[in-house]
């Protein structure tokens, strides 16, 4: 017979939450204990392997404050735990024996009609000076240059708009470097304005317009070191400051932080060239949607987005698999955001090495799930089965982005 203390165990044992890993254990530490490595010091760039090991470099290195600024998620940060646990709902429906050997020369993509070697681009994400307070984003800069591949530069960047541009290379698959440059928009808007001709006059190709971010979000981590938000004004947000920015700039507006089919739908309509699904790293909000339940939200219910507009993504994103099985829904280019900035720890070489990861995990994962061509990946090459709870509105239901 059992004891009510056996039996409450039992239940606590079956309602258990999973526990969650920030980082995966694929031994790192383990390898690093073998090795001279002293616990609180960087472990060296050569033992990296993985996108994740980064995270775990970073905390090493830097103190308490900087990393939680990275680090940080908002509220109880179960969105952040969803962000990197989503990919595993989605598995692959790989068909065998199809011949992959030419996917590597499948990589190389376009975004707004600019050439980059890889779908995979670099987040704006601020005070990049907390991994290289010399360096900060010009090695973002550099070694996206290096790659071909595509920056996004932060308003609240450590460098100005005048010094990251004056890091750009001359020399890339576009001939002089692209960069995209993000901006929030200010309460008193000539501080926008000012912004926009800054940036237009540093070379800006397009601009990625935040608009998940109306106010301060809650971040416990960040605020035990009493961190504040890059941007904690509380600003009123709407789409008629879309058309103003368009007023404003020729630029491509790409509006951030679509987390809806509505939305996506809204921008469209507003004339977007581009929209980018994100929930900011689930810095702003707590049970928002990871980007792979939002690309899912659409495509099945306007499936026609994806072709009307190029649509960016980022959140979670930490494997090659992750951003096939974006692509697999439409996404153009995906964007991480923390690994970078813990790379940037490492300086150039780290930041270099992040992006030759992605692209040889791509590389290697599309080959593995019979992809034969990144630029048109089967949508049935995923089983998505495990999302359609999450799924909100129906098949059948109209949908419009009017509100
Ligand atoms: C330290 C940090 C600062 C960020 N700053 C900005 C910002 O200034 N503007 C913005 O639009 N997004 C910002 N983001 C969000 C990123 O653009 C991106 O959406 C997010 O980091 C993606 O999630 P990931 O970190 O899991 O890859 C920031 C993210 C981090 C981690
Ligand atoms: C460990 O020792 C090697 C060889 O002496 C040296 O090159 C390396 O920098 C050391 N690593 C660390 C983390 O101290
Ligand atoms: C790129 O070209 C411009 C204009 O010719 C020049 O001012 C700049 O120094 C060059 N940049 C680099 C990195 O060579
Ligand atoms: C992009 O690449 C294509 C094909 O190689 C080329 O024709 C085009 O000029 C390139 N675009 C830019 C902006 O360099
Ligand atoms: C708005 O910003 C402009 C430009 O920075 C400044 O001159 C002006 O005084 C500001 N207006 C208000 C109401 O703060
Ligand atoms: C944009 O400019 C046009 C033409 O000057 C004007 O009619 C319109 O009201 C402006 N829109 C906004 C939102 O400022
Ligand atoms: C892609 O190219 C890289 C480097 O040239 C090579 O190491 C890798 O094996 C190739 N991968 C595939 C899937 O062909």
């Amino acid at each position: 017979m059992l004891s009510l203390i056996a039996l409450s165990g039992l239940i606590a044992s079956a309602v258990a939450v999973e526990p969650f890993w920030n980082e995966p254990d694929t031994g790192l530490e383990t390898y690093l204990h073998s090795t001279n490595w002293t616990e609180g010091t960087q472990p060296l760039l050569k033992d990296m392997r993985g996108i994740p090991d980064f995270d775990f470099a970073a905390r090493q290195s830097l103190d308490g404050q900087k990393y939680s600024f990275y680090r940080t998620a908002n509220a109880g940060e179960w969105s952040y735990r969803n962000n990197l646990e989503i990919w595993s709902k989605v598995h692959f429906r790989t068909r065998h024996l199809t011949d992959v050997t030419k996917v590597n020369q499948t990589l190389a993509t376009t975004i707004l009609g600019y050439n980059f070697s890889a779908p995979v681009f670099i987040s704006p994400a601020a005070r990049g000076a907390y991994g290289d307070p010399d360096r900060a984003e010009l090695n973002f800069v550099e070694a996206s240059a290096k790659e071909n591949t595509l920056y996004t530069a932060a308003l609240y960047a450590s460098k100005t708009i005048e010094e990251i541009a004056a890091a750009k290379s001359n020399d890339t698959l576009n001939g002089p470097q692209v960069l995209f440059q993000q901006i929030y928009t200010n309460a008193n808007l000539s501080v926008t304005w000012d912004i926009i001709d800054r940036a237009e006059k540093a070379g800006a190709k397009a601009f990625v317009w935040t608009i998940d971010a109306p106010a301060t979000s809650v971040r416990h981590r960040a605020a035990r070191y009493d961190t504040t938000n890059a941007n904690a004004v509380t600003s009123a947000l709407t789409w008629d400051i879309y058309d103003q920015i368009k007023n404003h700039t020729k630029l491509p507006i790409i509006p951030k932080g679509i987390t809806t089919v509505e939305d996506a739908l809204l921008a469209i309509e507003k004339g977007a060239k581009a929209i980018y699904i994100s929930n900011h790293g689930a810095r702003q909000l707590d049970h928002s949607p990871s980007p792979l339940e939002i690309a899912y939200e659409i495509y099945r219910n306007a499936p026609e987005v994806f072709t009307k507009v190029e649509v960016l993504a980022d959140s979670g994103v930490r494997y090659g698999s992750d951003v096939l099985k974006l692509l697999a829904l439409g996404v153009k280019a995906v964007g991480l955001g923390r690994p970078f900035m813990y790379a940037n720890c490492f300086g150039l070489e780290g930041v270099t090495k992040a992006i030759q990861i992605l692209k040889s995990e791509i590389a290697a994962d599309a080959a593995q799930a019979g992809i034969q061509d990144i630029q048109k990946i089967p949508t049935s090459i995923l089983n998505l089965r495990a999302l359609e709870p999450t799924v909100f509105l129906q098949e059948g239901t109209k949908v419009t982005g009017s509100l």
